[in-house]
């Protein structure tokens, strides 16, 4: 039987709507999965007049009947978690058995929060990251000193790591930032307490999400960040510590790579970035706020103004590539409504040379300079349009363009922040 499976990951830095989209796409899905990232992620669901923002569950949560998996490859705050559950629950929506966490995914320790803080904080180049542990413990996780979620109900064995990486840590947290030392004994506590509360969803997810691909269940996975946040594709070193595109799946999910099924790729009708590292088509100042006004451009997560700009080609089909993206949803095109001209970068100046290629180096791509092809603005309202048919000639052309260059074609736009405004083509 062909795999019923999709996926849907940023084609940009991340914020891309992803969250809108996986939220669309679960009505018609049994199980939706989270395979990297953890907290940082922040995705929005508007659903009526009620605004979620999800985290750690993944964006399917809002659909009675569909599961959601927080699969190993994600790094789980089991605090962060909990909390999230109480706030959906105090909302009316259901969490219980459609939630399974994986007993093999590594669980973001205090440690890993307060070292993310503090490198930031003294460090000379910032990422410009969540603090929300994530670098620290993927980092343990690649130096097999992680604490599964599996390891939280083996006591014994707990206890013995967890001494031994506290001593350690305290020793880094001594020697590079003199911060006062952890106790061991009371994170044990605080964390066999969590461990107990988070039981009833822990359960073995590789074997839940092969079940359901191979008993011919729709699987949805959702990815987090973007694709030039990836950890090996993305702008190093200003990128999450995970595999933020549709590469990461296998892995992140414990699914084999012929069955992750079709590729969705969403992108923003223009681009933004949270945190530091190169961004070629930012606009600073004048549109760029305009467009962060409009678009209301804060982080989901960290609520930091995020930086606006052009949509970006070169990043755009570096992507693709990457990916192997089958079709496109772009979003926020209405927040381009009011615009008399909307600019994409088709190519780089590099040193006096025209290039179309990402180069491999943030120094190096901070140094590119956009060339722009300018399309007019089609001053018009699309928030009300459902049909493709229906939306300006101008913005036809815009997405033809960016369809022609990508060579993928867009099966969605998105035009509203509501589950309504969208054209499903
Ligand atoms: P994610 O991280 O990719 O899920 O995206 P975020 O939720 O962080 O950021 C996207 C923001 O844009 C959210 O506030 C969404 O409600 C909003 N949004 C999504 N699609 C559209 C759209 O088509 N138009 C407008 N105006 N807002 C949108
Ligand atoms: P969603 O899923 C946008 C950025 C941070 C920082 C870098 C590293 O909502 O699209 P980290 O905390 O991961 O170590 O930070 O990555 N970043 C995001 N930017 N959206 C996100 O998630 C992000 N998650 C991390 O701003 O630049
Ligand atoms: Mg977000």
């Amino acid at each position: 039987m062909k795999p019923r499976t999709s996926c849907v990951v940023g084609v940009q830095w991340g914020d891309e709507g992803k969250g809108k989209i996986v939220d669309l796409l679960s009505k018609e899905a049994d199980v939706v999965v989270r395979f990297q990232g953890g907290g940082n992620a922040g995705h929005t669901v508007v659903n009526g007049r009620e605004k979620f923002v999800l985290h750690l569950i993944p964006s399917g949560i809002l659909h009675r009947g569909t599961t959601c998996v927080i699969a190993n490859g994600v790094v789980v705050d089991l605090v962060q978690l909990l909390e999230e559950i109480r706030d959906l629950r105090k909302r009316g929506v259901e969490v219980g058995r459609n939630l399974l966490l994986s007993e093999r995914a590594h669980v973001v320790m205090p440690y890993h929060k307060q070292m993310d803080a503090l490198s930031e904080k003294t460090s000379a180049k910032k990422i410009g990251t969540t603090q929300r542990g994530i670098g620290p413990c993927y980092s343990d996780k690649a130096a097999r000193k992680g604490i599964r979620v599996a390891d939280l109900y083996n006591p014994a064995f707990f206890m013995e790591r967890l001494g031994a990486l506290v001593g350690e840590k305290n020793r880094v947290l001594r020697a590079l930032y003199d911060a006062p030392p952890l106790e061991a004994d009371r994170i044990w506590m605080e964390y066999r307490r969590l461990a107990e509360e988070v039981e009833p969803f822990v359960g073995d997810a590789t074997t839940y999400v092969n079940e359901a691909i191979d008993g011919g269940k729709r699987v949805l996975f959702e990815g987090a960040q973007g694709s030039l946040l990836d950890i090996d594709f993305g702008t190093y070193p200003y990128v999450t510590s995970s595999n933020s595109d549709a590469c990461g799946i296998p892995a992140g999910a414990g699914v084999p790579p012929k069955k992750v099924g079709t590729i969705i790729g969403i992108a923003k009708a223009y681009c933004t970035r949270v945190g530091e590292g190169p961004f070629p088509t930012e606009l600073v100042g004048g549109l760029g706020d305009k467009i962060r006004e409009i678009g209301k451009e804060y982080g989901a997560t960290t609520g930091r103004p995020r930086r606006c700009g052009w949509f970006d080609l070169v990043a755009s089909r570096h992507a693709v590539m990457i990916n192997g993206i089958d079709e496109l949803a772009i979003t926020k095109l209405d927040v381009l409504d009011g615009l008399d001209e909307v600019k994409v970068c088709t190519s780089y100046e590099l040193d006096g040379q025209r290039i179309d290629r990402i180069p491999v180096d943030a120094e190096t791509l901070a140094r590119c300079r956009p060339v722009y092809k300018a399309f007019p603005g089609w001053r018009a309202d699309t928030s009300k349009v459902r049909r493709y048919e229906g939306l300006p000639k101008a913005a036809k052309e815009y997405l033809r363009f960016l369809e022609r260059s990508l060579k993928v074609r867009v099966t969605i736009v998105s035009v509203g922040t509501e589950r309504v405004k969208t054209i499903f083509r």
